[in-house]
């Protein structure tokens, strides 16, 4: 485990196995690189033909001439001063991580090369560390990487900066982070071995972990309480679903709760409705919305902001057998509404349909969902961003100003009435498809009839929960989305006064 310490040491002094230094693109080196008396390191960089471009490195060993106490300096391209955020920081940090998880011990300038805000410079940094660092390698009998030695990574901030807030920042990156992998991880585990049961018992013992209320609805309990839609996908698997609920009390009881779900679909064939077999291949990661609310839950109660969250959380197993709901069959859903299922693999919509009207009958202050839930979505705004759909123009704009702050953006799409018509059903209230044209809004749409008049956001993540290529700091694989944006939305709304009570 690697301990994260803030110091405003000079970056000379400080003892280490390589000091990370960042250069600029343009005339002005980084910050720290003129402390560097015993070489012009600025020279060598530019005779490696390097320019200060986001991500280049270039590694100068110190072999007793380069009058710092590192044992290496590595010099790191930032890209243009004048273009350097958080998301910079981060990416920079990530890049890098892997290869610095092989040292010892690391001290960085890098939260240094943004004026403003030195407590945000200084979480984006950590979090870039700790997201870029993660592997998946539970299935990998030896890593190819060779295990990873860091045990201290030290942040160098400026002397006028306030180191309490810095190593606030710390802390919360480390907690942020890890909740972030946290949900990687879950994602990432293959559906036999994450079913809905075992979703909720990595849920349950989260909770108990982080100190969140819990209850786990199982299958009898769910037909009891009325959640046809849940208990519908479900049935065409051997694994039977579950509902994860959990609560975290930071304000009054008399506070209106902030309310979220996920879609949990642990694993998706389509159902009867079958897909292709390329078309499932990444499709354990269906339950991508439901562990970015379980990672998100998890920050909120290490992090505990005066505001009350509850969430309620589906999950289910989407399997094609002599058990399973047929296109035609109509499900009643929590609170009585019907659907009709016409396509079998239009079914997280279904699952989620229970969990809002669930949580619309505790009078929240906001529903926000997350969900992997159409290929449409992916279609309109590529794999980078979110969609959004809300009834609500201050919750969206708080959603989408969250998610571009930290990195996680995602853009608002329209929740177009006039296409209520298309999922007009000749036999229940809706059906779960519309037509092939506007797929995502349709979608949406469907989930719109069961949220009542709660103020209610949508994020269709369907493109960027999983990636099929690395990023910056992310690797192959479940990236986490959009974990931070929700812990920003809530700590955001924790620290806004509260909205007038509506009416
Ligand atoms: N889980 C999928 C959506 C999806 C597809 C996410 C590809 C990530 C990558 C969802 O359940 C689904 O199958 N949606 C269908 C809906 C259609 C049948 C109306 C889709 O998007 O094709
Ligand atoms: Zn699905
Ligand atoms: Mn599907």
């Amino acid at each position: 485990m690697t301990t994260f310490a803030y110091s405003a040491a000079g970056p000379a002094s400080v003892p280490c196995d390589v000091l990370v230094l960042p250069v600029f693109e343009g005339p002005e080196p980084g910050p720290g690189v003129r402390e560097v008396k015993g070489a012009d390191l600025l020279a060598h960089f530019r005779d490696a033909g390097l320019t200060g471009k986001l991500g280049e490195q270039l590694l100068v060993p110190n072999t007793g001439t380069l009058g710092v106490a590192a044992a290496s300096v590595l010099l790191l391209g930032l890209g243009k001063r004048a273009e350097v955020r958080a998301e910079e920081l981060r990416r920079a940090a990530g890049k890098v991580a892997r290869q610095l998880a092989k040292r010892a011990t690391v001290a960085t300038t890098l939260a240094q090369a943004v004026g403003r805000q030195p407590a945000e410079a200084v979480q984006a940094v950590v979090e870039g560390h700790v997201l870029g660092a993660y592997r998946f390698e539970r299935y990998k009998t030896s890593s190819q990487e060779g295990p990873d030695r860091l045990e201290r990574y030290t942040v160098l901030g400026a002397p006028r900066w306030d180191a309490r807030s810095a190593r606030a920042a710390v802390a919360r990156a480390e907690t942020v982070a890890t909740s972030v992998t946290f949900t990687r991880d879950l994602v990432n585990t293959p559906a036999r071995d994450l079913t809905p049961a075992a979703l909720a018992e990595a849920a349950r013992a989260m909770a108990e972990e982080v100190g969140l209320e819990v209850r786990i609805w199982d299958e009898r309990e769910l037909a009891e309480g009325g959640f046809g839609g849940i208990l519908g996908v479900g049935q065409g698997s051997v694994n039977p679903p579950r509902l994860i609920e959990l609560a975290y009390r930071g304000a009054a009881a008399s506070q209106p709760p902030i309310a979220l779900t996920g879609k949990g679909i642990t694993f998706d064939s389509g159902g009867l409705s079958i897909k292709t077999s390329e078309g499932m291949e990444t499709m354990k990661d269906d339950m991508g919305g439901a562990a970015a609310v379980l990672g998100a839950m998890r920050a909120i109660a290490l992090l505990k902001p005066k505001v009350n969250v509850v969430a309620a959380i589906p999950s289910a197993e989407n399997m094609p057998s002599g058990s399973a709901t047929r296109p035609g069959d109509v499900l009643r859903h929590r609170g009585g509404k019907t659907s009709e299922v016409l396509n079998t693999d239009a079914e997280g919509r279904l699952v989620l349909a229970d969990a809002l009207a669930y949580l619309a009958e505790q009078r929240p202050r906001a529903i926000v969902d997350a969900a992997t839930l159409t290929g449409a979505c992916m279609v309109a705004l590529g794999e980078d961003l979110w969609g959004l759909f809300s009834t609500d123009r201050a919750l969206a704009r708080a959603l989408l100003s969250a998610g571009e702050a930290v990195g996680e953006p995602g853009w608002e799409l329209p929740l177009h009435r006039p296409y209520r018509a298309l999922i007009d059903s000749d036999v229940a209230d809706v059906k779960n498809i519309g037509k092939r044209y506007g797929g995502a809004i349709t979608a949406a749409l469907f989930l719109a009839e069961f949220v009542g008049d709660v103020p209610w956001a949508h994020l269709d993540i369907a493109g960027p929960a999983f990636r099929d290529k690395a990023g910056d700091y992310a690797p192959k694989g479940a990236t986490g989305v959009p974990v931070r944006t929700l812990v920003a939305y809530v700590l955001g709304e924790a620290s806004a006064r509260p909205r007038a009570k509506r009416a």
